[in-house]
C-alpha cells in the first residue's frame, strides 16, 4: 500500500466523498507501529508528548529537541501512515527564521509535514514553512498552548463573534496552505460550519462528528492514562489497567518463587557442568 502523504491527505474530504481521516498521536516506534498496523493514516507526534509521557501539568514544557527526539523514535517504524510533528510552544514565536529552522528539524527528525496552533497571526509563520517545503497543519479552537491566555483548558467559540471567528481563521489557514486543520473543543454545530466553510479536511478532537477525520491521543484510546477521562474521550482499551494486572502476577510469582521456571533458564551441558565440578567424576571427589 502506498505511503500516506500531505497532498493525498488533503484530497480526503468526506463531503467529495472520501471516508473520514484517522489520526492518532505516537511517540515512539512501537506506538507508531501499533497505529500503522491498526490502518491509522496519520501519526502526530503530538506536544502532548509533555502531559501524557513526560509527566508534565501542561504541553508548554516541552522542546524542539524532545519533539525531534520522539520524531525520530516515530520515524524509525517507518510508517506506512503520514507523520506530522508538533511545533512546540516558542518554536514558531520568536522570528520566522527560527520558524522554519525548527519546522526543518522535525523534518530532518522523520516528519513529512509540521502541525501549529493558532488563526490569522499565524499566517506569516504558515508561508515561511510552506515557502521551505514543509507540509502544515493548522491547529484551531481549544489550542493547549493558549492555556494561560485561556484561562484554562476551556471550549472555545460558543458565543457567535468566536464562532465567527473560528471560521474567518480556518479559511485563512486554508488560504495560506495549509492541507488539513485540527479543531479542538468547540462545539458540534461550529465544527461543522467550519468543516463547510474549508475545502481541506477538518479533523477533530472533541469537535462532534461533523469533521472529516477525527484524533485521539495514544494514551487516552487505550485506556493507558486513566485519571481523567474528557468528555470527547472514548477508551477502546485498558492497557494501563492490564498492565497492572500483569505485573502484579510476575511480582507474585517471583516471591512465590514460581518464577523463573526451568524451561525459562539457560543451563550448562554435560561438559561445562563437569569442568565446574557440578557433577560427575569431579563432584564425587569433591565430595570424597
Ligand atoms: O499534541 C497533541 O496531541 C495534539 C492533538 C490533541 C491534536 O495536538
Amino acid at each position: 500500500m502506498a505511503k500516506i502523504t500531505a497532498p493525498s491527505v488533503r484530497a480526503q474530504k468526506v463531503r467529495a466523498g472520501a471516508e473520514p481521516l484517522v489520526m492518532v498521536t505516537a511517540y515512539d516506534a512501537p506506538g507508531a507501529r501499533i497505529a500503522d498496523e491498526a490502518g491509522v493514516d496519520i501519526v502526530l507526534v503530538g506536544d502532548s508528548l509533555a502531559m501524557v509521557v513526560l509527566g508534565y501539568d501542561d504541553t508548554l514544557q516541552v522542546t524542539v529537541d524532545d519533539m525531534a527526539h520522539h520524531t525520530a523514535a516515530v520515524a524509525r517504524a517507518k510508517p506506512r501512515c503520514l507523520v506530522v510533528g508538533d511545533l512546540p510552544w516558542m518554536s514558531y514565536h520568536v522570528s520566522l527564521a527560527e520558524t522554519v529552522r525548527n519546522a526543518a528539524t522535525l523534518v530532518r527528525a522523520g516528519a513529512q509535514a509540521v502541525k501549529l496552533e493558532g488563526g490569522r497571526k499565524r499566517l506569516e509563520s504558515i508561508a515561511a514553512i510552506i515557502d521551505a517545503e514543509i507540509p502544515v497543519m493548522g491547529h484551531l479552537g481549544l489550542t493547549p498552548q493558549s492555556l494561560h491566555a485561556f484561562g484554562g483548558f476551556k471550549v472555545q467559540g460558543r458565543e457567535r463573534d468566536a464562532a465567527l471567528e473560528l471560521v474567518d481563521d480556518a479559511v485563512a489557514l486554508e488560504e495560506a496552505g495549509c492541507f488539513s486543520i485540527v479543531l479542538e473543543g468547540i462545539p458540534d454545530e461550529v465544527a461543522r460550519m467550519v468543516t463547510d466553510a474549508v475545502s481541506v479536511p477538518t479533523i477533530g478532537i472533541g469537535a462532534g462528528p461533523h469533521c472529516d477525520g477525527q484524533v485521539l491521543v495514544f494514551h487516552d484510546l487505550l485506556g493507558i492514562e486513566d485519571r481523567i477521562t474528557p468528555k470527547f474521550v472514548r477508551r477502546y482499551g485498558s492497557i494501563k489497567a492490564d498492565a497492572v494486572a500483569a505485573m502484579a502476577d510476575f511480582a507474585t510469582d517471583v516471591r512465590n518463587g514460581r518464577f523463573p521456571a526451568d524451561a525459562e533458564s539457560y543451563h550448562l551441558n554435560d561438559a561445562q557442568a563437569e569442568a565446574l565440578g557440578l557433577y560427575g567424576a569431579a563432584a564425587a571427589e569433591r565430595s570424597a
